[in-house]
């Protein structure tokens, strides 16, 4: 199966699995499951439990077994693009081709959507896979993902990449912001899946970095998409960092240099994951989709 094919079946899986382990639309109050459950359906790639289901298997472990846990990465993530679109931080108003939640609903409750989605996400961890036998990994996935989400990641991130807005180019503070805004929820998304797939402390180890550099990769390739792409394309509303003075990688090195920068990490990450998977995986493959993706 080729990628295309692969990455379209792996959403289907992954979307009626979302499907299960969210409350339904008609869960007290309506209103705010509604504006979760909208958020979560507006079309995601779903990169991140794509990621962490291909990283269990070539860490030998079960897809299967991991499918809600992983889903778990996906509200996390679509918490934080509703946060991120909030008219306090981003201000956009296009997501997933369809109005932003506070656009949609109304800013209190995007807010509140976006709580409740992280919240969701490590019931879900906690009490997935299910099993005494699974018990630590549970615990391990929650410790480890949470890690990565909090202040000393995703959020540190947000926080920094919004006090370098308007400000000098800083190759430094660029590579530091992308890494936590959102190369740290990619490879927890990697990591997760090596220790639900019950590695050892080194296997592990080889998978956060491997999944570190991915998640770097992935950010540039967004900053040169915001440059690049189109409305109808992304489904989000491109030229939003230029206009906003936004620290990324075209910015700080131009487009051409932030493109060669994308092709040198490719690459050494298509080795490395042919290292770690051998050379029937889906995750050398699945590198070259996240640089070369056009949306
Ligand atoms: C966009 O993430 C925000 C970033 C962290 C760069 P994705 O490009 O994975 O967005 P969706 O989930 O496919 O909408
Ligand atoms: C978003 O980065 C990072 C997080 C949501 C944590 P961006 O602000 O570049 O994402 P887009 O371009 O709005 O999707
Ligand atoms: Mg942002
Ligand atoms: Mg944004
Ligand atoms: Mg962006």
């Amino acid at each position: 199966m080729g990628i295309l094919a692969f990455l379209a079946s792996e959403r289907e899986t992954v979307d009626a699995a979302l499907e299960r382990v969210l409350p339904p639309n008609d869960t007290w109050p309506r209103r705010l499951h509604e504006a979760m459950r909208y958020a979560v359906f507006g079309g995601g790639k779903r990169v991140r439990p794509i990621l962490a289901r291909v990283a269990c298997r070539a860490a030998g472990g079960d897809p299967d077994l991991i499918l809600e846990a992983a889903c778990a990465l996906e509200l996390i993530h679509t918490y934080s693009l509703i946060h991120d679109d909030l008219p306090a931080l981003d201000n956009d108003s296009l997501r997933r081709g369809r109005p932003t939640v506070h656009v949609a609903y109304d800013e209190p409750l995007a807010i509140l959507a976006g709580d409740a989605l992280l919240t969701e996400a490590f019931i879900v961890l906690g009490t997935h896979p299910e099993g005494e036998a699974m018990a630590s990994r549970r615990a391990e996935a929650c410790h480890l993902v949470a890690l990565a989400v909090g202040s000393r990641g995703m959020v540190g991130g947000q926080v920094e990449d919004l006090e370098a807005t308007g400000k000098a180019p800083d190759a430094q503070r660029l590579e530091r912001i992308h890494r936590a805004k959102t190369g740290a929820l990619l490879a927890a998304s990697v990591e997760l899946g090596a220790v639900l797939a019950g590695v050892d402390r080194s296997t592990r180890q080889r998978f956060a970095a491997f999944g570190q550099s991915l998640g770097l990769a992935f950010q540039i390739a967004d900053d040169i998409l915001d440059v690049t792409g189109t409305a109808a394309s992304l489904g989000k509303s491109p030229g939003k960092d230029v206009a906003a003075g936004k620290l990324t990688y075209p910015a700080v090195y131009g487009l051409a240099a932030a493109r060669q920068e994308l092709t040198r990490i490719t690459a050494t990450l298509r080795a490395e994951a042919r290292e770690l998977e051998g050379p029937r995986g889906k995750l050398a493959s699945l590198v070259d989709y996240i640089a070369s993706r056009d949306r």
